[in-house]
């Protein structure tokens, strides 16, 4: 049964979504993961570009959508699909900038806790700090996968932040002294959507440039470190 719900943001008409799905940044690997993984996939949202389906993967219904770049945009999509569309699993598959010398170029990353520069949070007026974490769940279950594959993965606090351009040179610094592992700009808003609503989200991210040795990945070498976090990320169904 596909659902009769809609969204300013998405509209499936009449296709179902999963109760898991799968959230790169980019719409056009939304696409890519659909045609390249899944069967039986159909579209269900084309709205503003951000494509997304449902499929199945070794049997299992799974969807993959895109959320664009940055804490409001994922903010949106996340939110709708939880609160509008019953999803229950969100799995966010995205780069990052490593902040650590023991983190090498291609490495996958679960973010098990999201610091943040972002005041996403500041609308549920909590009265002090709160610790954004990933669903111990979805973590254990993306942890055990990748030691069944015998792929490697770093495990830890990762930075949520507002800025890709920063102004100030030390900025890095600071929380690369604090032990976070790496820099993206979408788990924020995942994590707290998730958390307010009683679902489970995590963050798995490869390393796409590095900023202690300013290296960065190329286009292709980009795809095979994608494939690798796909296949934890899929196994997740
Ligand atoms: N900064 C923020 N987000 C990112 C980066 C980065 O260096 N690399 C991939 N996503």
């Amino acid at each position: 049964m596909g659902t009769t719900k809609e969204t300013p943001h998405i509209k499936p008409n009449g296709v179902e979504i999963a109760e898991t799905v799968l959230l790169p940044g980019d719409p056009l690997r939304a696409k890519f993961i659909a045609e390249t993984f899944l069967d039986n996939y159909e579209c269900f949202n084309e709205v503003r570009g951000m494509l997304g389906y449902t499929g199945t993967y070794k049997g299992k219904k799974i969807s993959v959508m895109g959320t664009g770049m940055g804490a409001p945009s994922m903010g949106i999509y996340s939110w709708e699909l939880i609160n509008v569309f019953g999803v229950k699993n969100l799995i966010r598959i995205g780069t990052c900038g490593a902040m650590q010398e023991n983190i090498e170029l291609y490495d996958v990353i679960l973010g098990m806790g999201s610091a943040t520069d972002s005041n996403f949070g500041d609308q549920f007026n909590l009265p002090g700090q709160f610790p954004l974490t990933a669903s111990f769940e979805l973590l254990e279950k993306a942890k055990k996968v990748a030691d069944e594959k015998g792929q490697k993965v770093h495990i830890g606090n990762i930075l949520s932040s507002d800025v890709f351009y920063h102004a100030d040179p030390t900025y890095i610094k600071k929380w690369q002294d604090m032990g976070i592992l790496s820099v993206e700009m979408e788990s924020v808003s995942l994590y707290w959507n998730a958390i307010q609503a009683g679902v489970n989200a995590l963050c798995i991210l490869t390393v796409s440039d590095h900023l202690i040795t300013g290296e960065q990945t190329t286009t292709e070498e980009r795809q095979t470190a994608f494939t690798k976090m796909m296949e934890i990320a899929l196994e997740l169904a």
